[in-house]
């Protein structure tokens, strides 16, 4: 169905050089825009976003398609297609981003397992397979129970009930007073593992694993697409994660459906997480059990790999509180670089990106509706570059052959100091995962993005 390509405009400028022409990387028009309309001879007017348009070599330019000489600028068409059409790889479509190229279980065999205990042993051979999940399999009490200790480091006082906190040897109940709780060892202290060459591709709405979270330690081309992961112990922090990798490599995270988690949605630790891209999910922090007070889940993605990679893009962030997500925080050898590009943000009641010591972001195009805090700022200790401006969005050009697109936020959402160390764009936007991306035009994203995030949308 509908995806990521997005075509650009044009405006050719043909006939002589004037005097007035613009010069490479210069603007050329969009809403307002006052100036000449006419590139210097080899060079084509490109829309870039509704406010600014670019003149670029032909070569830079996506898609171009030349018109007959004009001063008016147009916008061409958005061509959203996604192929709904089966890859290889048994899922659909193929990723952008870092993880371009997973392949999956392509050339393994399908498999439709129709037991916890199929579903376990085909995810965690060593057999290349396309696994189809036709249903939920739900291992809530797979690995059964432990009668343990948690404390309550919050108390909310509005009539919501907070999270509490398992009693484990973190050391976070140290000088609370415990309880006495019962949590599913399936979210707490297991998890399914997945092998190498796989894809797990989800039929219809409601597919996927109940209970249970996902974890990819060491291994590569791995899809996980079209499933549901829900219900890890959500009234405990350490109550479980969704996905959790650590020294993983290609990984395609696509069109998912994550909810009611104990602890984060998608963690990535410690060993280096590379071709990493988490696309068009609906993570939906709705909760019973929030740890802010107020019905929105806090934990949602955490990144602290050695040397991650990751691409976020048009997924659905909605109903949070924080982690949107935190990155970095360890010095010495660690560096993560993100792309957070044409993400919707929705009705996050705390905060969005939270980036520390040694992350490197480039957040491009994401809508923050009603975002108390998009960005925690530069005191975090991270490096990035949030395009807001239009001069932000230009300075890109020289680093990676084209603009960026700017973030956007509506009257309910806070507001971001400038934050655009250029650094981010020599490191991060060089990468050709990032530059050889065009994201859409911001405006465009909360329509698209919540006709196309989740399940049952591609298969
Ligand atoms: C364009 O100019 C008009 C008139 O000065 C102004 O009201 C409007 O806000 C401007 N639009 C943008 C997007 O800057
Ligand atoms: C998640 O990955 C880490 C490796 O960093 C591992 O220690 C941990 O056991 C994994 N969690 C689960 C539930 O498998
Ligand atoms: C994954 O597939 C590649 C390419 O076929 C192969 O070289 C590699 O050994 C496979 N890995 C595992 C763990 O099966
Ligand atoms: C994963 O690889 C790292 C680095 O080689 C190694 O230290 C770690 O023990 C491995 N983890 C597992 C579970 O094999």
């Amino acid at each position: 169905m509908k995806s990521t390509l997005f075509s650009s405009i044009v405006v050719a400028s043909l006939g002589a050089k004037l005097a007035l022409a613009v010069a490479e990387y210069g603007q050329c028009g969009g809403i307002n825009y006052t100036g000449s309309t006419t590139c210097d001879s080899g060079l084509t007017c490109v829309y870039q976003n509704d406010y600014y348009y670019q003149c670029l070599s032909s070569g830079t330019a996506v898609t171009t398609t030349t018109t007959k000489a004009t001063t008016t600028t147009t916008k061409a068409t958005t061509t959203t297609t996604t192929s709904t059409s089966t890859s290889s790889s048994g899922a659909k479509g193929t990723p952008v981003g870092f993880a371009a190229g997973t392949t999956g279980g392509a050339g393994g065999v399908t498999v439709t397992p129709t037991t916890t205990a199929e579903l376990l042993g085909y995810l965690s051979d060593s057999t290349k397979r396309i696994i189809v999940l036709t249903k939920i399999f739900d291992f809530t009490s797979y690995y059964g129970t432990t009668a343990g200790k948690a404390c309550k480091l919050w108390t909310c006082t509005n009539g919501y009930t907070p999270q509490m906190t398992i009693d484990n040897s973190v050391g976070q109940c140290d000088g609370y007073t415990l309880y006495d709780v019962t949590y599913y060892n399936s979210g707490a202290s297991n998890a399914l593992v997945v092998n190498s060459n796989k894809t797990i591709i989800g039929k219809g709405s409601s597919a996927g694993i109940k209970g249970i979270g996902l974890t990819l330690v060491n291994v590569s081309n791995v899809i996980i697409q079209n499933i549901q992961i829900t219900d890890l112990n959500p009234q405990y922090v350490w109550g479980g994660d969704a996905i959790n990798l650590s020294g993983a490599t290609k990984v395609w995270i696509d069109h998912n459906y994550i909810a009611r988690i104990g602890r984060q949605f998608i963690v990535s630790h410690y060993d280096p997480n590379t071709g990493i891209t988490i696309s068009n999910n609906y993570f939906d922090g709705t909760t019973s059990y929030s740890a802010s007070c107020n019905g929105h889940h806090y934990w949602v993605f955490l990144f602290l790999g050695e040397a991650d990679q990751i691409t976020m893009m048009q997924n659905h962030i909605y109903y949070t509180s924080g982690r949107g997500p935190h990155v970095g925080g360890y010095t010495g050898a660690y560096k993560q670089q993100l792309h957070l590009v044409n993400n919707y943000y929705d009705s996050v009641a705390g905060h969005a990106i939270d980036a520390e010591a040694n992350s490197w972001i480039l957040a491009e195009g994401n809508y923050f509706k009603a975002v108390t805090t998009p960005d925690t700022g530069s005191s975090a200790g991270g490096t990035e570059y949030f395009v807001q401006t239009v001069a932000e969005a230009g300075v890109c050009s020289s680093y990676m052959g084209r603009v960026c697109e700017w973030n956007r936020m509506d009257s309910a959402t806070g507001t971001v100091a400038t934050r655009a160390t250029t650094s981010v764009l020599s490191d991060v936007g060089a990468l050709s995962a990032v530059k050889g991306l065009t994201p859409m035009g911001v405006a465009d994203v909360p329509a698209y993005v919540l006709a196309n995030r989740g399940v049952g949308i591609v298969n």
